[in-house]
């Protein structure tokens, strides 16, 4: 449904509000497209953001490819950039900080320095023809990014252009958009900060690990509350502390010495017991339990290393004791663990790491998510492409 102009300004003023309650910042660009498309009434949407001169893809939703295939989220874990300059719509966009119009991108003007990209289209099985492209501006003048929203639908669902309306209040609702980004993207990165102290290794290896492993966990936990119908709004709630507090499963390494974290070799017994502590030493960091984001970080980090058989460790809890985001962590960050290289161990093949997973379902796993992991499998692979190990 689209809302009349009236109603724009005071449910702007309410989204403002709403996205500064988001922490994690791929929820939040989630929210941002959403809300965005829904005033507009776009079928889709895609937002870049600015790193190093180049805007790179961050987000994307589209009604109709989704329609189509609505299981597949693949698509918000491609990634490519475009540079900014003359040549692009985005690029231009972010070149000269002024959102544009476009009510066709098939029938550009001659004079425009811009020509439209069909690659995207092209791969998705999609068709471009309207475009509102806004630049994201922060309260200190630097463009951060732009948004991308793309074919205006009329009543009857038809492609029409966007209004010169939209173009006026999208403005004003980019820059409460921008400022939550900001902040959203100052928390990852402090996360991302906490994690290398804790870790005190190799960092180049431990930012796309908990990447990974917070992706991998909001896929899984999606999947499995679809199946359970679980309401939209609780979905994307627990979604956004939950890819943070995944991310933070092995914040109590902080407390292991280097001499263990990177032996590079098998722990011993008393290594490895000392090792284990760190799953105790991590609920630790988060007890008090004093916002959501901590009581779920808590439960993940002291219960990550719990098996579905009660063989785990440290409480030994068994099934579904073992609350649903260890559980899931459990399952993301041993396949990570496999999968990849470690400083005491070398990458598995991935058809031993898939044939591990299902002979531990009913095991060190629960089965039901081992099920859905393997039902997501290209999703999961495309996380893996968007977040690789450095050499
Ligand atoms: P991690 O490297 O993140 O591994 C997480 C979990 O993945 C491990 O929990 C284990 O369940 C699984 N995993 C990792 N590598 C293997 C493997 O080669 N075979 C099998 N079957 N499973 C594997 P776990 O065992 O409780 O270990 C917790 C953490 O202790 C590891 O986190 C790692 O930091 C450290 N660690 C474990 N074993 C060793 C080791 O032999 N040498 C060193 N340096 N560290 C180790
Ligand atoms: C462009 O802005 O021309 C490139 C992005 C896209 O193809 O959607
Ligand atoms: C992790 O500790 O889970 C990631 C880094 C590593 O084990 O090498
Ligand atoms: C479950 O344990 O199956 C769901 C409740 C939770 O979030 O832990
Ligand atoms: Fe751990
Ligand atoms: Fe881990």
């Amino acid at each position: 449904m689209q809302f009349n102009d009236d109603d724009k300004l005071s449910q702007l003023l309410k989204i403002n509000d709403e996205l500064n309650h988001i922490k994690d910042i791929d929820s939040l660009l989630d929210t941002i497209l959403y809300k965005t498309r829904r005033l507009t009434n776009a079928d889709a949407g895609s937002i870049f953001l600015l790193d190093n001169q180049e805007l790179n893809f961050s987000y994307v939703q589209n009604d109709t490819l989704r329609k189509q295939d609505p299981l597949n989220n693949k698509q918000i874990y491609s990634s490519f950039s475009i540079p900014v300059n003359e040549k692009s719509i985005a690029g231009y966009v972010a070149l000269k900080g002024q959102s544009l119009n476009i009510d066709d991108v098939h029938n550009l003007d001659d004079t425009v320095p811009y020509s439209f990209n069909s690659s995207f289209d092209e791969i998705a099985g999609y068709i471009t023809n309207s475009m509102m492209t806004i630049p994201l501006i922060s309260t200190r003048s630097q463009v951060i990014g732009v948004m991308q929203i793309i074919n205006a639908k009329d009543d009857s669902g038809m492609h029409v252009p966007f209004k010169t309306s939209d173009e006026n209040y999208l403005n004003f609702f980019a820059g409460s958009a921008t400022s939550a980004i900001e902040k959203a993207k100052m928390t990852r990165e402090m996360i991302l900060r906490m994690i290398k102290m804790a870790e005190l290794r190799d960092p180049k290896e431990t930012g796309a690990h908990v990447n990974r492993v917070g992706s991998y966990s909001i896929e899984i936990f999606q999947k499995w509350a679809e199946i359970k119908g679980l309401k939209y709004k609780e979905i994307k709630n627990y979604k956004d502390i939950l890819r943070i507090a995944a991310m933070l499963h092995d914040v109590g390494k902080v407390a292991i010495s280097d001499i263990i974290l990177k032996k590079p070799a098998r722990l011993n017994d008393g290594e490895f017991k000392i090792m284990k502590t760190h799953a105790y030493q991590g609920a630790k960091l988060f007890h008090g339990n004093v916002s959501d984001l901590d009581a779920l970080s808590f439960d993940i980090a002291y219960t990550h290393h719990e098996r579905w058989d009660g063989r785990g460790y440290p409480r030994r809890l068994r099934g579904e004791n073992i609350p649903l985001a260890g559980r899931i962590v459990a399952l993301a960050d041993v396949y990570d663990a496999l999968i990849s290289a470690r400083v005491y161990k070398p990458a598995w093949e991935e058809t031993e790491v898939v044939s591990l997973l299902e002979k531990e379902a009913g095991h060190h796993f629960d089965p039901d998510l081992v099920e859905i992991f393997l039902s997501i499998y290209d999703v999961i692979e495309a996380i893996r492409n968007k977040f690789p190990d450095k050499e």
